[in-house]
C-alpha cells in the first residue's frame, strides 16, 4: 500500500525507555507540548532519526487509538550498524528525538481468518493487528517463535491476554517453528502475517507457495536475498516536474542521481525495505528490486523505490 506524500517530521520526548525482554527496550515517545500524534493503522512504522547519518525504521507496537504516544521496541543486534546499539546505549528518557513517518506497508486486509507467525522482535507489527483482529468477529491465531523465553517480548502478555489463541515457542524448548504443520493445508479466506528474520520469511513464502494468491503479508527487515542483484546498466531518468534529464549509470543508483541532480527526495534505509523513497512512475517499465512491494503493486508498474530499483528498458520518467 502507499503512503506517498504522507509523511510528517516531528521531534518527539523520550517519555519512558524499559526493559521488555532480553536485549530488547520500549520506547514511549511523546510530543513535547503534549499535542496528539499522527494516526496510523496496525502495520506502520516510523522512522527514529538518531543522528543524520543514522535513521532505522522500527514498527508501531503501541495502541493506535492513543494518540498521545508512540511506542516502539527496539532489538540490540549484535551485527548492530550502530542503531540499535545507539537506542540501547546512547538515547535517554527526557532526551529528543526525531521522528519521521508514520508509513504503513503492512496493512492489515479484511479476512475471515488470521495466521500471524511472528520471529522474535518480528512481533512488534503483530501487536496492534492482534488487538484489531481481536475486536472484530475473525478467527485468529498467533504462533511466536524466539531463541528463549526470556528474550521474547510481550510473550507472557499476549498469553495473559488472549490465552489459546497465542502458542509460544522458545527455540531452547521447541525447535524451530513447525511451518509445515501451520501451512501444510493452504486455507482459503485465511490471511498470513508474518514478520520476523529472513530465514522465517523464506520459509514461509515456501510454505505458502500453494495458498491462494494474496494470502501472504510479509514485512522485512532486511532485503530478501538476492532482491537488489540484476544486471547493471545505464539508462535515462526524466524528472517530470522540472523537466530534467539524468543519465542513471550502471553503478549509480536512481536515487544517487536524483541527489546529485540537487533535488531532493526523502531517504531513509537505502536498501529497499523502509518505503520512504518510493516515487511515482509516469512512463517506463520498472526493474523493481526491493523487499517491500506486492506483486499486484509490482505488476502495477506506477511505483518504485528509486533506491535500489531500476529501469528495464532505456528510459523512466518520475513524478519528482
Ligand atoms: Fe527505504 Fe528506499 S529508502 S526503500
Amino acid at each position: 500500500m502507499s503512503t506517498l506524500g504522507t509523511e510528517v517530521e516531528l521531534d518527539l520526548v523520550v517519555e519512558r525507555k524499559e526493559t521488555m525482554a532480553v536485549g530488547v527496550v520500549l520506547l514511549t515517545l511523546r510530543h513535547p507540548e503534549n499535542r496528539p500524534l499522527p494516526e496510523w493503522q496496525p502495520g506502520a512504522h516510523i522512522d527514529l532519526v538518531l543522528r543524520v547519518d543514522m535513521v532505522r525504521q522500527y514498527s508501531l507496537c503501541g495502541d493506535p487509538a492513543d494518540r498521545s504516544r508512540f511506542q516502539v521496541a527496539v532489538l540490540r543486534e549484535p551485527e548492530s550498524r550502530g542503531g540499535s546499539s545507539h537506542v540501547h546505549e546512547v538515547l535517554m528518557e527526557g532526551e529528543s528525538v526525531r521522528v519521521r513517518g508514520p508509513r504503513n506497508h503492512f496493512p492489515l486486509v479484511k479476512a475471515k481468518n488470521y495466521l500471524f507467525i511472528a520471529g522474535g522482535i518480528g512481533i512488534t507489527p503483530i501487536l496492534p493487528m492482534v488487538a484489531a483482529v481481536n475486536a472484530t468477529r475473525a478467527d485468529w491465531r498467533l504462533v511466536y517463535g524466539g531463541r528463549t523465553r526470556a528474550s521474547m517480548a510481550f510473550g507472557e502478555m499476549l498469553r495473559r491476554a488472549y490465552g489459546e489463541r497465542v502458542s509460544l515457542r522458545p527455540q531452547d524448548e521447541y525447535g524451530l517453528l513447525d511451518l509445515p504443520a501451520l501451512l501444510g493445508k493452504p486455507q482459503r479466506r485465511t490471511a498470513v502475517y508474518s514478520c520476523g528474520p529472513e530465514p522465517l520469511l523464506a520459509a514461509v513464502e515456501v510454505g505458502c507457495e500453494k495458498w491462494p494468491s494474496g494470502s501472504l503479508h510479509l514485512e522485512r527487515f532486511a532485503p530478501k536475498q538476492g532482491a537488489t542483484a540484476g544486471p547493471q546498466s545505464s539508462f535515462e531518468v526524466e524528472l517530470a516536474q522540472s523537466g530534467k534529464k539524468l543519465l542513471v549509470s550502471e553503478d549509480m543508483s536512481v536515487l544517487e542521481a536524483v541527489e546529485a541532480a540537487g533535488v531532493p527526495v526523502m531517504t531513509s534505509c537505502e536498501e529497499g525495505i523502509c518505503g520512504t523513497c518510493e516515487t511515482k512512475v509516469l512512463s517506463g517499465a520498472i526493474d523493481h528490486r526491493d523487499s517491500v512491494l506486492t506483486e499486484a503493486e509490482r505488476a502495477a508498474g506506477d511505483t518504485m523505490m528509486i533506491c535500489v530499483s531500476r529501469a528495464k528498458g532505456d528510459r523512466l520518467v518520475l513524478d519528482v
